[in-house]
């Protein structure tokens, strides 16, 4: 990693989390218990990847601060919401998220249900609050996130997860979960991030689709491998819980070095899709080699 590189993730990085905590209601607020576990799930942790996406892409077409942060903090809501619900009991039963017990260990189940439920009615909130852009063009990203969101995207790809226990999946099948769970909020991410700039054309549309694809399956197959290669202190969530959940992964179904290589191509494949954007895309370039060279 370059150190410019590294400033701009830190600087993005502590935007978001401010911006984040200035979005949510203060902890004092009734019902100051789900106010607090909203505040738990979403700040202090948590590698901000999806706003690091939504401001690379808001400078290929120099979109408006407000707009992005907007814009970032809404994808992250979604994001925290959508962890909270999966370490749940009913889903993959975790304990431990982001160094920390799980907000239905730190809580309880209720709570963690309501957390994930309030975390994306407030998503769509803050977005629908950015007021500076055009509103068909403010319509079409909340139409994007919750696209993204729903049943054609992470809530079916979970739906896919937990049905698929046990199963030996062929690769397509592995490939549309993964794109589901994963890539679609992080398609999100990246069209939210252009959109706040400017209507895009549909040549980039296609682009930066084409470029989220590989990104997006990319960040699944590495969190595969992380799973059976990292200890749990590293990720901050348990190690080796999918083998032990018999859950089909790309490690379980392809290997674990075709795995690695295959994010490696999805990473040369993720460079040549911006190649229109010329120098503009340095940072979504530099995102898609920190996302298949991750340690965590
Ligand atoms: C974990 O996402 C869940 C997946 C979608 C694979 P991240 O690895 O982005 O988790 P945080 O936000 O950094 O905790
Ligand atoms: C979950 O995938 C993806 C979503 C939360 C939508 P995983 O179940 O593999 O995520 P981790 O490994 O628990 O973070
Ligand atoms: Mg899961
Ligand atoms: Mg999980
Ligand atoms: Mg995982």
């Amino acid at each position: 990693m370059n150190g410019a590189f590294d400033d701009w993730m830190k600087t993005v990085q502590a935007a978001s989390e401010n911006d984040l905590s200035g979005f949510l209601p203060a902890p004092a607020v009734v019902p100051a218990k789900l106010h607090a576990a909203m505040r738990y799930a979403l700040l202090g942790g948590g590698k901000r990847v999806r706003p690091l996406l939504v401001y690379a892409a808001g400078a290929l077409f120099g979109a408006d601060a407000a707009i992005l942060s907007r814009a970032a903090a809404a994808v992250e809501m979604i994001h925290a919401y959508s962890l909270v619900h999966d370490d749940m009991p009913c889903m993959d039963d975790d304990e431990l998220r982001r160094g920390k017990p799980t907000v239905h260990v730190a809580y309880d189940e209720a709570t963690a249900l309501l957390v994930g439920d309030a975390l994306q009615s407030q998503a769509f909130l803050v977005l629908s609050e950015a007021d500076s852009i055009p509103a068909a063009r403010q319509v079409a990203m909340l139409r994007l996130l919750a696209h993204a969101s729903g049943s054609a995207g992470m809530c079916g790809g979970q739906a896919i997860d937990l049905d698929s226990v046990g199963l030996s999946l062929t690769l397509e099948q592995l490939e549309q979960m993964h794109q589901l769970k994963t890539g679609a909020l992080l398609r999100a991410a990246v069209v939210l991030g252009a959109l706040a700039g400017k209507d895009l054309e549909p040549a980039e549309l296609q682009a930066l689709n084409d470029y989220a694809r590989a990104i997006g399956l990319a960040f699944q197959v590495v969190d595969d491998v992380l799973d059976a290669t990292a200890d749990s202190a590293t990720l901050g969530k348990t190690a080796g819980k999918d083998a032990a959940d018999n859950k089909p992964t790309y490690v379980s179904i392809l290997g674990l070095e075709p795995s690695r290589a295959l994010a490696q191509k999805l990473r040369l494949d993720a460079h040549a899709a911006l190649a229109p954007f010329g120098e503009k895309a340095l940072r979504l370039r530099e995102l898609a080699d920190l996302i298949v060279q991750r340690k965590a």
